[in-house]
């Protein structure tokens, strides 16, 4: 009886599911207009921060790479929905360049040619059946507003962010899902407190909390403006979120466990926080508050919000967005320095990776079970939303088309999802891995390799190519089975 039982449950995997994904489960392959479009400089298209800083001398970037030619997906387009359609993905995202829509960032050109671009890529994933999910904003500010002082640390750019999004909506009615903003925390983070991202300015947590707060409102905004002035489109829209699983070092130290629970509260809270359940998470609130004290600030640097913006930001949400990675270990530091305010010492842990992770190419681990982590969180923590992963991948240095590391990964991330789903309740709509191809990976450049196609860089035509991966995909959609 016992071996009759225990063939029944290996051949249903062990935790309870068949490998195969729910029946409206959507899967697709995702990327972003700067980091794989080029023309940076055509038809009518202006800068934004990112061809700007990626135009600076000394360049910040790996090998001094620009995405000035990218993939070239502004001229071959056509070419990568046909590989995603290849692949079997039934969802496509992609984001729109503020700039190639409005070269100034405000209304006062609008570039017909650059909305006609997305207006045909529309048109393409449509005829092959593929349902379009479309990012707002991938972090390409236009340089224009950069220039005149109008950025993520000035509450006036909400403005102009929902005159963008309005101009974009309206000329796109069937999009099913919209993006507002891709990863607050990373460009906030890396933007206005690191300086490795555009605009390049490193703040120490002074610049990096009002980005979280303008980046809130804006989202909100443009929300509340969909709704508002669109009643009649039935695409659902929301944030998109990167949480990683943070795993406390020591299991049994109640300081490790602790610092993990601020870490998701800082890195993941503060963007979520306000947006699903109303407010800045109440600790972190408290801790930024304290620690701005101890430095003999006035205010905390925490913007504070009004009822009126907490009820504001509060629900504006159809979907959870959320883009899963790595996991990271982390460990309690001793106290900063009182006097000394950054958001490094708010949050005073270190990050580390497990020795039994396998290390990627870039700033990520394979970390098993990741997903699963990161969806119980989310469920556990946001009133069990609907979820979608808009971005899950693998880094490598893209030396062989054979990455074995990236299917290993999909393997056991795939898994883990079915498990979220089919033992933990999660409420899943579907995935889009990151990427579709290599592509600009920001301050790394081209040295660091997401895609299930190849694309060779020295090739003026920039040809793609399958990889493993590839056919991992391709087979994993075509039976519906891990
Ligand atoms: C998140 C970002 O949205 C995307 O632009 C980036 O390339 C991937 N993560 C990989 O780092």
């Amino acid at each position: 009886m016992r071996t009759v039982f225990l063939i029944v449950l290996t051949s249903y995997g062990v935790f309870g599911h068949n490998g195969t994904f729910p029946p409206n489960f959507l899967f697709g392959v995702a990327h972003s207009a700067y980091q794989v479009e080029g023309a940076w400089n055509i038809d009518g298209k202006k800068d934004s921060i990112w061809d700007h800083f990626v135009h600076e001398s000394p360049s910040r970037i790996l090998n001094n790479d620009t995405g000035d030619i990218a993939c070239d997906s502004y001229h071959l387009y056509k070419d990568d929905i046909r590989l995603a359609a290849a692949v079997g993905a039934n969802m496509y995202r992609f984001s729109i360049s503020w700039s190639r829509v409005l070269p100034n960032g405000d209304t006062t050109i609008i570039n017909r040619r650059g909305l006609r671009y997305y207006e045909r890529i529309l048109q393409e994933v449509r005829r092959r059946d593929m349902i379009p999910v479309v990012t707002i904003y991938h972090w390409d500010l236009p340089q224009s507003l950069m220039d005149r002082g109008i950025d993520w640390t000035n509450p006036k750019l909400v403005d102009y962010f929902v005159d963008y999004a309005r101009i974009v909506i309206r000329q796109f009615p069937h999009v099913a899902y919209w993006v507002t903003i891709n990863e607050p925390h990373s460009f906030c983070r890396q933007g206005y407190g690191l300086g490795a991202f555009a605009p390049g300015i490193r703040s120490s947590g002074k610049d990096e909390y009002k980005c979280i707060y303008t980046a809130l409102k804006a989202h909100a905004a443009v929300y509340r403006m969909y709704k508002r002035e669109f009643p009649h489109y039935k695409g659902k829209m929301s944030i998109v979120y990167d949480i990683q699983w943070y795993k406390p070092k020591n299991a049994s130290s109640a300081e490790d466990i602790a610092a993990a629970r601020r870490g998701l509260d800082f890195d993941a809270g503060l963007y979520a926080h306000p947006v699903f359940l109303g407010g800045w998470p109440p600790e972190a609130e408290k801790r930024i508050a304290e620690r701005s004290r101890l430095a003999n600030l006035t205010t905390s640097r925490l913007p504070a919000f009004s009822p009126e913006e907490i009820a504001f930001i509060n629900g504006t949400h159809d979907f959870f967005g959320v883009n899963i990675y790595t996991g990271v270990l982390i460990e309690n530091l001793p106290e900063y320095n009182k006097s000394i305010s950054s958001y490094e010492a708010d949050v005073h842990s270190d990050m580390s990776f497990d020795p039994n992770w396998t290390l990627e190419a870039g700033y990520f681990a394979f970390a098993p079970d990741t997903p699963l982590h990161v969806l119980k969180y989310v469920k556990e923590t946001y009133n069990n939303p609907d979820i979608m992963i808009t971005e899950i991948g693998a880094s490598d240095d893209g030396s062989t088309l054979y990455d074995h590391l990236r299917v290993k990964l999909f393997q056991n991330y795939f898994d883990s999802i079915l498990r979220a789903i089919y033992d933990h309740g999660v409420n899943m709509i579907g995935l889009t891995i990151w990427s579709l191809i290599d592509n600009f990976e920001w301050a790394s450049g081209y040295g660091i390799h997401f895609g299930i196609y190849y694309v060779d860089m020295d090739d003026p035509r920039r040809t793609r190519y399958p990889k493993m991966s590839t056919v991992y995909v391709k087979q994993l959609t075509s039976h519906n089975r891990l």
